[in-house]
């Protein structure tokens, strides 16, 4: 991801390449193709936007853009925009009824259920009984006692496939897969804080909540690059982080990799907790302190997170 990702959609340029009318006896219908320039954010980034238009409503709508293709396939999106305007040129030529009925049928994803909750733990250990589990069970407990309802997710038991870079998202604004991920990101736009809990796993964090960091992408590109008005209501975010080893530094990618996750989705970290020398389950429970502490720093973040702006 680039390290100079914005929120509000910046401004880039949008050129129309080509218009072309379609007759049919069903009427006339427009495709346009359209070139975006989308590399202030992202270095040489381009996409392509065919429209398929029904009088003023577009009935279809196809994006795809150069991050899609890697050197080695031997396409770019240009041609295979003009390939698929060809597709339903000839399609509405054919049977414009039909074509429009096929186009419709392709099917819209129900998000999988998760509850909507004021804010959302994700507890990144795949240890049910850990430590992290334990901070997360602080922190549910607080968020309740202050009246505010709360989820604790665990990556690890999701169906949470990881990102293969496919760059889709980039022109949908939907993943290519389709999983319990789509209620994850339903979740953490509802919420109004996001605390991960994560052990330090080989300096970074562990698979599972890799996986769902990695596919948040698809939310930071509808949040920059569809232009689908959305709205994150997640002000601020919390980091509680336990490691094995002595030492502050054993953190430092950790908090590096859980800044960078919340700063692409435009939460301000507010708040870290970071136990070391933690490495035997529950034994963070013998941290004299540490539990206030948990709980004080969720209750600060509440009455900044959580009160009514
Ligand atoms: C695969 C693996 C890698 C780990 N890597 C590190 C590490 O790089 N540095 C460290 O200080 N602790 C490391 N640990 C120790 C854990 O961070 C520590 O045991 C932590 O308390 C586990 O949290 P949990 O009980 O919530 O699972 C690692 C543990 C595992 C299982």
């Amino acid at each position: 991801m680039n390290s100079q990702r914005a929120l509000i959609p910046m401004a880039w340029t949008r050129a129309l390449l080509e218009e072309r009318e379609v007759r049919t006896p069903e009427g006339t219908f427009i495709l346009t193709l359209e070139r975006e320039d989308l590399s202030p954010l992202y270095p040489t980034m381009e996409r392509y936007t065919l429209t398929l238009w029904a009088g003023k409503r577009a009935a279809a709508v196809f994006r795809t853009n150069t991050y899609e293709y890697s050197p080695t396939v031997g396409l770019d999106p240009l041609s295979v925009a003009r390939q698929r305007a060809r597709q339903w040129e000839e399609g509405l030529k054919d049977d414009p009824l039909e074509f429009l009925a096929y186009l419709k049928k392709i099917p819209l994803r129900a998000p999988p259920a998760l509850p909507l909750t004021d804010v959302v733990v994700v507890q990144g250990s795949p240890r049910a009984d850990g430590n992290c589990s334990i901070l997360a069970g602080w922190v549910a407990e607080e968020v309740r006692a202050s009246g505010k309802s709360v989820q604790v997710l665990y990556p690890d038991d999701m169906d949470i496939h990881p990102c293969i870079g496919c760059y889709q998202c980039y022109n949908t604004g939907t993943c290519t897969f389709d999983d319990e991920m789509e209620g994850v990101v339903r979740a953490l736009r509802y919420a109004r804080l996001l605390i991960v809990c994560s052990p330090v796993y080989t300096n970074t964090v562990p698979a599972g909540l890799k996986a769902l960091i990695d596919r948040c992408q698809a939310l930071h590109a509808t949040l920059n690059f569809t232009g689908r008005r959305i709205r994150m209501e997640v002000v601020c975010g919390l980091l509680l982080g336990v490691c094995g080893r002595q030492g502050q530094e054993n953190f430092a990618c950790l908090t590096q990799v859980v800044e960078v996750f919340m700063e692409n989705l435009g939460i301000t970290v507010a708040g870290m907790v970071l136990v070391d020398g933690v490495d035997r389950v529950r034994d963070i429970r013998t941290i004299p302190g540490l539990e206030g502490r948990v709980r004080a720093v969720v209750q600060t973040a509440l009455s900044t997170s959580c009160s009514p702006s």
